[in-house]
């Protein structure tokens, strides 16, 4: 691909789409052009995909159709702006991808690596990013700077536990995945953090 793919995780409350808006702010400024998604969502069929997943009535929802779900929403998305983008040499960045489901799928659900990977590899055929950017910083961290969960959001009620193993299964991709996951100290100031993701994107030749 003539195009370069960066991505973004971290656990809830990290300042994930703080850092993504002082991303944007710095490319602006410096003439770099790049296009903004995030999943779940992103394209009129995945946005629609992320409504059934985020709804908080779904109590039904079983962890397998949800894991399926975000696979769904990804190829749509893959397929309908990702890929025809990184063919035209754009630089795109994209809010979440599939370290989530790993993350919070695989590890956090429990439904295992082998099952994620599965039904990813059958949906994107393994098509990795060039540069994810993993925003370190512990639930507990996260959640103090945050002031607690949003009662409406089906995934944020699942409890500290969960957001537990999120990070955990984080710290399992960043380490098995040192050539694409960078990981960034994100427990300073929100600047200082920006001036990592810079350095890290600089380092990759992203930027
Ligand atoms: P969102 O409100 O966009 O959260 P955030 O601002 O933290 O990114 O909701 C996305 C939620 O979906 C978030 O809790 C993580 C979860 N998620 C998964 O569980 N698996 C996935 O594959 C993806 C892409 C997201």
């Amino acid at each position: 691909m003539k195009g370069k793919f960066v991505t973004f995780e971290g656990c809830e409350g990290v300042g994930k789409s703080k850092q993504i808006h002082l991303l944007e702010e710095y490319l602006k400024a410096n003439g770099i052009k790049y296009f903004l998604t995030r999943e779940p969502g992103g394209t009129p069929v995945s946005e629609q995909i992320r409504k059934v997943i985020l709804d908080g009535s779904n109590t039904s929802m079983t962890d397998e159709c949800e894991a399926m779900l975000y696979a769904s929403a990804r190829i749509q998305l893959l397929k309908e702006e990702i890929k025809p983008r990184l063919e035209r040499g754009e630089l795109v960045l994209c809010d979440r991808y599939i370290d989530s489901s790993f993350a919070y799928q695989a590890f956090a659900r429990g439904l295992g690596e082998e099952f994620v990977a599965n039904i990813n590899s059958f949906a994107i055929q393994n098509f990795e990013p060039d540069c994810t950017l993993f925003l370190n910083l512990s639930p507990k961290e996260a959640f103090k700077r945050k002031g607690g969960v949003d009662k409406n959001d089906r995934l944020e009620l699942s409890g500290f536990d969960f957001h537990e193993r999120v990070y955990k299964g984080y710290l399992t991709l960043a380490e098995k995945n040192p050539h694409r996951i960078v990981s960034i100290d994100a427990s300073g100031s929100k600047e200082q953090t920006h001036a990592k993701i810079i350095s890290a994107l600089k380092d990759k030749g992203i930027i």
